[in-house]
């Protein structure tokens, strides 16, 4: 099935072994966004797109909204990588509202929306994400136990440490989905 295209953009490593496991269940390309100069919409009726998800936004989804046009009557795909726990219905919800609010419309209504766990090492993290992940901690840890939601129980939880959560049997039902199972 070589007419489907897997891209990613993975600060971490997360968003990319989604992308290599689905890529090899699909038989599909595998392009890292980052290495991208051109890409040829052109060869692919469907783009699974993944990145990981930061302050509530999908790293890389610009690849997606910048080329409308191209991606027009195609069938998308997009994944998300993230602390948050798929198995709530309501953060899948949420996910999903966000995807669909940052693509324009045609696309909007042409893809699907699938919610994975990633993960974080706070020995990797990049400064201005160290910087981030404080702050966020820095407020939160003010809450009340009880106000908390469980993302940001997952944040105090896991602060300061390395957590993987990726689990690649969750990207399965994509894989179906695209095989049109
Ligand atoms: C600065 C920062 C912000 C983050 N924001 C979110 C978030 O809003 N929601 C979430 O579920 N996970 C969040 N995460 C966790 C990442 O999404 C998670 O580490 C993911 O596995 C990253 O994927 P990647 O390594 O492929 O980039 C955040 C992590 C960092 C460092």
């Amino acid at each position: 099935m070589k007419n489907i295209a897997v891209v990613y953009k993975s600060n971490y490593g997360a968003a990319r072994s989604y992308a290599i496991y689905i890529a090899k269940a699909l038989g599909a390309d595998l392009y890292d966004l980052r290495r991208i100069k051109e890409f040829d919409f052109s060869r692919y009726d469907t783009v699974v797109f993944g990145g990981g998800l930061y302050a509530g936004k999908v790293n890389g989804l610009h690849f997606l909204s910048s080329h409308a046009l191209e991606l027009a009557g195609k069938r998308l795909c997009v994944y998300t990588t993230g602390l948050s726990d798929p198995t709530i219905g309501a953060n899948v919800e949420r996910m999903e509202k966000t995807v669909k609010k940052a693509l324009p419309s045609p696309i909007a209504e042409q893809t699907r929306v699938f919610c994975f766990r990633g993960g974080i090492d706070y020995d990797e993290l990049s400064f201005s994400h160290s910087a981030m992940m404080a702050m966020l901690r820095q407020v939160i840890s003010h809450k009340r136990p009880e106000k908390l939601s469980n993302d940001e129980r997952t944040i105090l939880d896991t602060y300061g440490k390395a957590v993987d959560f990726t689990d690649m049997t969750a990207a399965n039902p994509l894989v179906a989905f695209v095989k049109g199972e």
